[in-house]
């Protein structure tokens, strides 16, 4: 039974929108009413009122081939047209597209009309060097225009990117190359990170020297260093970014693509070792990517300064750093450091100098903020900020909390949206002028989104009742399959629960529980996927990273509960006996920690490495990670009853107990 101190403070602390901001809005109740009168219809009109179509769509929604779903199948556009051109042609070329700031604190400002001019460029530039329709460009780069004007260049001519994160490994890069069979990469000689340069040509030199492969041209910004600098050039393959542009006309017309035509793959971890290409398209992810960010960040694209923090190789930054915000027209800021460079201060001292009004970051960040002291943000005048966002994790109450009144001045609504690399764009959000708030709960499926929890056999849980996330109905961002490998994309996100007459259900991985309002609060991963600063990683992709290593038999790794990143990766490990002498001596853990990082990228990094004789085993031989996250976190060990070899727990136990309080 709870205590009424805890019952106050739950009931104390909703927030309803304030009246201003509400009566304002840009979502009011009669959205709500519209998707509920016709879920298709309204879909419909909102794609013709947020996009251009150069030929319109007759047919919203074709489910006869589910899972594989085709939106707004028989109309036209283009996607980089309406990002661009549009808003040129309407009268807004010189708005402020990008407020860029490099991390050392130079600068550049670029309007609508540049942007639009620089991407005519390099898709002349892409089909140039002989790219087309439905080809695929890896894009390797920092947070730099380049990479929003990669992006765009790529949609504008009807080809597929596969952006690739810069802190990934060359493995990692390679492994996706050759997933997609990319015949261009696009990368900078490196970028600013820390105060340091990130040398990135040469992860695509490590890459590409891995045997014979599909990337005939390597295009290379220059960001970090001088001119002079050798970089391991390749004469015919290696081509400066700027060179070739410079010789290209700045005139391009965008011709018209079908709505179902491929805008890029963007890999994500999956239960298994191998990433998963997920695919997404255009006319239908663009309209939703469009639609949530204009609602539920209360965008007015005429004075708002908008910031989202992500990094383009993720999908927050795909969606809600290219897509969602340039369709819109919105003025935004992009930044390529960390928040702790050169000063702890750095992103409030950005949202001053910009007068940012809208801020989406991730909990890890807030809660790294919240370690450092309320202090620092306190130095900076963050009273242009009307509306902040989160994203990535569940944020717990009190992170939320920190966030509305440190960060907001106790003034600013506060939306938690939930959504996946697989959804394309937000699926469950406060409305900030509709919803009162609960912090901690991502709550209400946006107006035209259907997102049930529900028991294992699919049946809707009462208020009140905890299950799993799941998605009932299509929706116009949802991935169109994974690259290469059907099969697989409806085995794990729709054979999970008995199909219903509408078509089967999307599971989405995730626990959550119905509050007795009937709001959602999420609850983290409920498969093997860990999520570590807002990241996706896969358990058995480390696993497997740990067990290619010389000395290693057998590998566990799990994500265990961290105050910062939320989870961190623990693994465990057992060494071949003919190497446990070398093993035996110092820096063993050290160097397969740095193994890991080196073979998948720094982020994969276990937080703690522990060597052991044996793992807990199942009867039937599957790991019990339970166990393992039980003992990672530091709780008494739970049932044990049915692993084949109980006292396995006990040594593991001990041998952490030992060296984590040595
Ligand atoms: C988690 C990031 C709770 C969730 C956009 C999901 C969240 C995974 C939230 C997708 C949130 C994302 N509350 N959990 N607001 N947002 N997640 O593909 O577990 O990188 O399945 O997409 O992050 O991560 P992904």
């Amino acid at each position: 039974m709870s205590t009424p101190l805890e019952n106050t403070t739950a009931s104390a602390h909703v927030f309803p929108p304030p009246a201003e901001f509400a009566a304002a809005a840009a979502a009011t109740e009669g959205l709500a009413a519209a998707a509920s009168a016709d879920r298709l219809k309204f879909w419909a009109d909102r794609s013709q009122q947020l996009l251009h179509w150069h030929r319109p769509f007759t047919e919203v929604l074709d489910w006869s081939g589910a899972p594989f779903a085709r939106w707004f199948a028989d109309g036209e556009l283009n996607v980089a047209y309406n990002c661009l051109d549009r808003h040129v042609l309407a009268g807004n070329g010189d708005r402020v597209a990008l407020h860029w700031e490099g991390e050392p604190g130079d600068t550049r400002t670029v309007t609508y009309a540049e942007l639009t001019r620089d991407v005519k460029r390099a898709a002349n530039l892409l089909t140039s060097l002989g790219i087309g329709q439905g080809d695929r460009v890896a894009i390797y780069l920092p947070m730099i225009p380049e990479a929003v004007v990669a992006m765009l260049a790529v949609a504008r001519i009807g080809a597929v990117h596969s952006v690739v994160f810069g802190g990934f490994s060359s493995e990692s890069l390679r492994a996706r190359i050759d997933d997609a069979q990319a015949r261009l990469v696009i990368t900078a000689d490196g970028s600013w990170r820390k105060g340091k340069v990130t040398p990135l040509k040469p992860a695509v030199d490590a890459a590409l020297a891995a045997g014979p492969t599909t990337v005939e041209k390597v295009l290379v910004v220059q960001r970090a260093w001088a001119s002079d600098q050798k970089l391991g050039w390749q004469d015919g393959r290696d081509l400066w970014w700027h060179d070739e542009v410079a010789q290209v006309s700045d005139e391009h017309t965008a011709k018209p693509f079908p709505a179902e035509n491929p805008l890029f793959i963007l890999y994500t971890s999956g239960t298994t070792g191998r990433p998963k290409g997920i695919l997404h398209t255009s006319g239908g992810y663009l309209t939703q990517a469009a639609y949530t960010h204009r609602n539920v960040f209360d965008l007015r694209p005429e004075t708002d300064v908008y910031w989202c923090t992500a990094d383009v190789g993720w999908i927050t930054g795909h969606s809600y750093v290219v897509y969602g915000p340039l369709a819109n027209g919105a003025s935004q800021v992009l930044y390529e450091g960390t928040p702790d460079t050169p000063h702890s201060g750095r992103w409030w001292e950005l949202i001053e100098k910009y007068k940012v009004s809208l801020l989406y970051t991730a909990p890890t960040a807030i809660r790294s903020f919240m370690k450092a002291g309320r202090e620092i943000p306190g130095r900076f005048d963050l009273s242009s900020l009307r509306l902040l966002g989160s994203v990535g994790e569940p944020i717990n109450p009190e992170a939320w909390l920190w966030y509305r009144e440190v960060i907001g001045a106790d003034r600013t609504p506060v939306v938690d949206t939930w959504w996946q690399t697989e959804t394309g764009g937000i699926m469950v959000s406060p409305l900030p002028g509709i919803t009162t708030t609960k912090p901690g709960a991502a709550q209400t499926p946006l107006p035209g989104i259907v997102v049930e929890v529900v028991d294992e056999r699919g049946t809707p849980v009462a208020d009140g009742g905890s299950g799993l996330l799941a998605i009932p109905e299509p929706w116009p961002g949802m991935l169109r399959g994974i690259w290469g490998d059907p099969a697989r994309f409806v085995e794990t996100y729709w054979s999970t629960f008995p199909a219903r007459e509408t078509g089967p259900v999307y599971f989405a991985g995730d626990g959550a529980r119905k509050d007795p309002d009937g709001d959602i609060w999420l609850l983290g991963r409920v498969d093997d996927v860990m999520n570590v600063s807002g990241h996706r990683l896969s358990t058995a992709e480390i696993e497997s990273s740990l067990v290619a290593h010389p000395w290693v038999a057998e590998a566990a790794v799990v994500g265990a509960s961290d105050e910062t990143t939320g989870q961190a990766v623990v693994a465990f490990v057992i060494i071949r006996s003919r190497h446990a002498e070398d093993a035996a001596a110092a820096g063993t853990t050290d160097s397969l920690r740095a193994h890991v990082a080196q073979q998948i990228g720094p982020i994969a990094r276990p937080r703690e490495l522990f060597l052991v004789n044996e793992l807990p085993k199942t009867r039937s031989g599957k790991i019990m990670r339970r166990l393992l996250r039980d003992v990672a976190e530091g709780r008494a060990i739970g049932d044990t009853t049915t692993l084949a070899d109980a006292t396995v727990m006990r040594a593991i136990s001990e041998r952490f107990t030992a060296e984590h309080h040595a």
